[in-house]
């Protein structure tokens, strides 16, 4: 299957977590007979998403169907304000009340980066029933950008750059908190739906670089590597992260 690449640009940040959101419930729809498994972002631009999904929108996806995984983490306390998955946990799991069994939380904070993204690729697998080394299929895939072009935790010039064989490697970011793990290129590449999720002027370079510069690379800008095998991308920008685009 082709890749397929929609952008869709709303006005700003309040409509695209909508647009977004939107898309979430019908996606989850979808997956009828079984788990619909997510990967959710890191960073600050999903905590509108998460607000209107536990909020007014909170009855229209059957959530104990739904399988909460993510794309990256830092190695840090589960409590630590820097946790991806502290803000999913105040924001989306404990205002829907969803059962700890449905959340795979990346077990970075005790001091072995390698052995927890090994532990956690080997959750996956088993929740997906599929060994090494075929690649698990997400339904979803939540993605972020940042102003350097990294997605996940896939940084400029990172090693993690060209992992082929394993899904989920540890990671050093050049700012912040340092030790991360993350999903890797081919993982995410495997998933049925890909949604970049991008606001705010100072992301316009780095969005019109990933998207239309063809003179710079993934190495530079990792989220070039993200292009869907037999799956669907699609890139929600605000008006101001479009702005640098022809
Ligand atoms: C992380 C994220 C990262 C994030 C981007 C955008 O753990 O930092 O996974 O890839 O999505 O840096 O972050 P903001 O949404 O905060 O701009």
């Amino acid at each position: 299957m082709a890749i397929v690449n929609d952008i869709c640009i709303v006005e700003h940040d309040e409509k695209l977590a909508s647009e977004v959101a939107d898309f979430f419930i019908r996606s989850a729809g979808e997956a009828r007979d079984r788990p619909f498994r997510v990967a959710l972002s890191g960073g600050s631009t999903p905590s509108k998403l998460y607000r209107l999904l536990a909020g007014d929108r909170a009855n229209r996806v059957k959530w104990p169907h739904v399988q909460f995984y993510f794309g990256d983490e830092r190695c840090m306390p589960p409590d630590h304000a820097e946790s991806n998955f502290k803000l999913a946990n105040d924001t989306l799991f404990r205002p829907l009340g969803i059962d700890v069994a449905q959340v795979f939380r990346i077990e970075g904070e005790a001091g072995q980066p390698d052995l927890a993204a090994r532990r956690y690729e080997e959750t996956i697998r088993q929740q997906f029933g599929i060994p090494f080394p075929a690649w698990p299929r997400f339904d979803l895939i939540f993605l972020g950008l940042g102003d350097d072009g990294h997605t996940a935790s896939l940084f400029p010039g990172s090693p993690a750059l060209g992992e082929k064989v394993r899904a989920v490697v540890v990671s050093e970011s050049p700012r912040g908190v340092t030790h991360r793990i993350t999903f890797t290129a081919p993982l995410i590449n495997h998933a049925r739906s890909i949604v970049f999720m991008v606001a705010g002027l100072h992301k316009a370079p780095a969005v019109r670089a990933v998207l239309e510069d063809d003179t710079v690379n993934a190495t530079h800008y990792p989220a070039k590597l993200i292009r869907p095998i037999e799956g669907h991308l699609i890139w929600y920008l605000d008006r101001a992260a479009a702005s640098a685009l022809t």
